[in-house]
């Protein structure tokens, strides 16, 4: 029988353990039991209920793949789930093709139109006013900021898709937000993997996976009825934010029959967007707070940081380029926190040869993002907050080559330039104004609840104005 498993896979693919019937070895994602019995360990294969998986771990084979290969492996996987969610349209989860390029060419477009340069940063720095007086009516006592990071974040990709921020008591957007980051917790669970491996348990009317598709239903639906909304006044030509650029795009192609614009595939990267831009950057910014509360001298130094070029007076978009410290402290918690540790799953899009294996096209790829920030080949002691490692001995910032947050290649974020700005501007104005410590006798914890992102588990603190 072992024998047979193990012919399950493809002639000169990767090797990896001996899958179990049925799950393979989805267990194996947790664990750690891999490496030192394959020749090349950082290229090896798992079955994932019935998916056969090649896992990239550490910069060296990441690179390798997703930068020298990067059309090769551009794709994403036709898994069930993905399949019954997006179609394997919209964005995100899009197949490599020319409908991912379309859309993609447009994203682009948009967040650099709307979403950039001095405009943009004066928007972010509005929100950041909103940010900051919500934390103020707390008045130094404990709350959790998972809530208020979170609108405020999600504030600035709606700025683009819709022109507007959402106040933050309108509780239908935050339902919306609320039930789609549960899906993307329940789309990493073990039932989104036997839903992958056996999809007529669409069928079954129990379970978790009918709660994922009751969800997704239910944020299409409210998708839908804003961006119908925010098109009600829109001059055709003349767009004001990303719904208005998309509807011009499906009217100028309402005759040719090959465009993927289409109402779905909207709703599609409207969401995709929002939760992208949403999960992810929150949860960097809740890591931030609570690295830096633990560790108050390194709050200390930022906030010197902060006063001495700021004297007080609002950030401006010259700013970033002179505060290293801040610089150093927000890329630290990118590389420890790993909000993304996977990456989204990638795919092949055609036949490739890596290392001399062979990994026929539509075969599911695992970036370790986490593995790229913890190589010992790279990074000296990984494992330690010391955001020193991206300072040089003149105190001026380096980059670091085995730095991935964004991951590389074709599908790299497209919001990660935005991402950057939002976290200076929130990280920056926050502790210019509060001083953060934890409430008597709270002993918060640094390991992450897992998921397809990895946030904090939840916390309080103490936000104490300033003397200045
Ligand atoms: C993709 C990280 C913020 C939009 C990704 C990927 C990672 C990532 C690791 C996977 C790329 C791959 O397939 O290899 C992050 C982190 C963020 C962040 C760490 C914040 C700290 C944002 C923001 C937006 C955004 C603010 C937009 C509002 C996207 C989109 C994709 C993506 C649309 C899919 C790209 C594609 O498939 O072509 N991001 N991201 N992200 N991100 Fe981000």
């Amino acid at each position: 029988i072992r024998q047979l498993v193990k012919q399950r896979r493809p002639r000169g693919f990767p090797p990896g353990p001996t899958p179990l019937p049925i799950i393979g070895n989805i267990l194996s994602l947790q664990g750690t039991e891999r490496d030192e019995e394959y020749s090349n360990p950082n290229i090896f294969s798992l079955d994932l209920g019935g998916v056969s998986t090649v896992i990239l771990n550490g910069y060296d084979a990441i690179k390798e793949c997703l930068y020298h290969q990067s059309e090769v492996f551009a794709d994403r996987p036709s898994l069930p789930l993905f399949q019954k969610m997006t179609k394997m349209g919209g964005l995100l989860n899009c197949k490599y093709g020319q409908s991912w390029i379309e859309h993609n060419k447009l994203a682009v477009n948009c967040f650099r139109y709307f979403g950039s340069g001095q405009r943009m940063f004066e928007k972010i720095s509005e929100e950041c006013l909103f940010f900051l007086d919500a934390i103020d009516q707390h008045q130094g006592k404990p709350f959790n900021p998972k809530h208020l990071v979170t609108n405020a974040v999600s504030n600035i990709t709606n700025l683009i898709i819709f022109g507007q921020r959402f106040t933050y008591d309108d509780s239908d957007f935050q339902h919306m937000i609320e039930i789609f980051s549960e899906n993307v917790e329940l789309a990493a669970s073990g039932w989104a993997f036997l839903y992958n491996a056996f999809p007529w348990m669409e069928y079954v009317p129990f379970g978790k996976h009918q709660k994922l598709f009751r969800n997704a239903n239910e944020v299409y639906d409210f998708l839908l009825q804003i961006i119908k909304r925010f098109s009600q006044d829109r001059v055709p030509q003349s767009p004001q934010h990303y719904i208005d650029a998309y509807l011009d795009e499906m009217e100028q192609s309402a005759t040719d029959k090959a465009t993927s614009f289409s109402q779905d595939n909207l709703i599609f990267s409207v969401g995709e967007l929002i939760i992208a831009g949403t999960e992810t950057t929150t949860n960097c910014l809740r890591w931030a707070m609570l690295y830096i509360t633990l560790y108050p001298r390194i709050q200390e130094k930022v906030q010197m940081e902060i006063d001495c070029i700021l004297n007080g007076r609002p950030s401006a978009l010259e700013d970033k380029q002179g505060m290293p410290y801040v610089e150093a402290v927000l890329h630290e918690v990118l590389r420890l926190c790993n909000v993304v540790p996977l990456g989204i799953f990638r795919a092949t899009s055609q036949d490739a040869v890596v290392r001399g294996y062979t990994i026929p096209k539509g075969t599911m790829v695992i970036t370790n993002l986490y593995s790229v920030h913890f190589d010992e080949k790279y990074w000296s002691n990984p494992s330690i907050f010391w955001p020193e490692r991206f300072l040089g001995c003149n105190g001026k910032f380096v980059r670091h080559e085995a730095f991935l947050p964004f991951s590389i290649g074709k599908r790299h974020c497209l919001g990660e330039q935005l991402a950057r700005l939002e976290m200076f501007l929130f990280f920056t104005t926050l502790l210019q104004r509060f001083h953060l410590q934890f409430p008597e006798g709270f002993i918060p914890s640094l390991s992450p609840k897992l998921g397809m992102t990895l946030q904090p588990r939840p916390y309080s603190i103490c936000a104490i104005r300033r003397q200045q």
